[in-house]
């Protein structure tokens, strides 16, 4: 292969340099850097109605699991692959104080305390010496949270303000069914993809007010004023619009590492504190989910929220309308499997992706520092996480 000057001057695609992505921002796989960094953080793997007395598979860093809560009530979280010889917990049998492998009866409890080996002698003399992999789970916002890292790092499950306080009438639900923008649940590609469209409010006036029609409010599709600032979490976006009537339309998205996106309501249905969070979970390298737990009136406003395109929802459309109307799915899984971080040419809208992969840089390099990453937290007496975000009204 020869890339001649004349080929780089005529730009063509055979000139183009080998395609690298930075892997050590996208993958979520335990012992690479940002794998390690994830898991100093509590994740959500499932709603709290997800553990039930049937074995549920759940799939989050790369790692395949099983949820399902005993008949005391104990939520267990279990590596799938039974620790005998392999076959998955998923078609075990869930009992009073555990779960039973289906092949040999092998029985673990929500902590993999091995507690019966029926087919050996005695039931198992040394069943205390294997131990089924498993993770500490705690409920909280309707969601089961999974902390998969070092016992020693383990953080509090941090509180957050937006759902802890709530106005009249309000209560906290949680929604797991798509990436709210329209889509499935699950999204097939990397969830970084995800987590920088959170600090790219200008795609919002092309992808969301023009490409995919209106789909916000009329408010939301101005060219922005904006302004990126560091937070003791993350990144805040400020968006200022000036309206007709002299005042100011000024919105704050927030991104929180490692995966929170603290993003008050498009449809600006009121001036407000941001009412939801949502949790981008890493499924694995190429794919992702989001959860998100918010202060609603009425049970299912979450996922009313859901937009639509040419008044269809996500999946009813045909391929054709895909193409007319594309959305948040369209434009991130467009990006590829894992996006291809050579290709890239950044412009001064895409200040926040900078800031926010510098910042998640230099999360690795404080743990390769042996200092703890931004946002956890070990005083379980502190205050609940306060967020700027939300849309306002004011004054010019
Ligand atoms: S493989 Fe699970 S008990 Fe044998
Ligand atoms: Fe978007």
């Amino acid at each position: 292969m020869t890339i001649t000057q004349r080929d780089r001057d005529l730009g063509t695609a055979y000139a183009m340099k080998p395609a690298q992505t930075r892997t050590e921002l996208t993958s979520v796989v335990r012992g690479t850097p940002m794998g390690e960094l994830l898991r100093r953080y509590w994740h959500p793997v499932g709603l709290v109605g997800d553990a039930t007395g049937t074995p549920k598979k759940v799939r989050a860093l790369g790692e395949d699991l099983v949820l399902f809560r005993d008949k005391h009530g104990r939520t267990g979280l279990l590596h799938a692959r039974c620790c005998h010889r392999g076959t998955t917990l998923y078609y075990g049998k869930v009992e009073e104080d555990g779960i039973r492998c289906c092949y040999h009866g092998w029985k673990f409890d929500a902590e993999g305390h091995c507690l019966e080996q029926p087919c050996e002698p005695g039931g198992g003399r040394f069943r205390d010496k294997v131990r089924q992999p498993w993770y500490p789970v705690e409920e909280r916002y309707g969601l089961i949270f999974a902390y998969m890292g070092s016992a020693e790092k383990r953080p509090v499950l941090p509180r957050y303000e937006c759902l802890e306080n709530m106005d009249d009438g309000e209560f906290v639900e949680a929604d797991d069914s798509s990436i709210g923008g329209g889509g499935p649940a699950v999204i097939p590609c990397n969830w970084l993809q995800h987590f920088e469209n959170v600090v790219d409010p200008y795609h919002v006036p092309v992808l969301h007010g023009s490409f995919s029609g209106p789909q916000f409010t009329d408010m939301m599709a101005s060219m922005p004023e904006v302004r990126f600032d560091k937070t003791p979490r993350g990144i805040a976006v400020r968006s200022i619009r000036k309206q007709d009537d002299g005042k100011v339309f000024y919105r704050v998205t927030e991104a929180a590492l490692p995966t929170l996106r603290v993003v008050p309501n498009p449809r600006v249905a009121q001036f407000a504190r941001v009412e939801s969070i949502g949790w981008t979970l890493p499924i694995d390298d190429t794919s992702f989910r989001i959860y998100v737990a918010g202060r609603v009136k009425t049970s299912g406003d979450i996922g009313r929220m859901r937009s639509k395109f040419n008044g269809k929802f996500w999946w009813d459309m045909t391929e054709e309308e895909h193409q007319q109307f594309p959305g948040d799915y369209e434009a991130q899984v467009g990006q590829g499997e894992v996006t291809v971080h050579s290709e890239e040419h950044f412009g001064q809208s895409d200040r926040g992706i900078l800031m926010i992969r510098r910042m998640l840089s230099e999360q690795l390099e404080a743990m390769d520092a042996d200092r703890d990453p931004i946002g956890v937290s070990f005083d379980a007496s502190a205050p609940p996480v306060e967020f700027e975000a939300g849309n306002y009204i004011r004054d010019a």
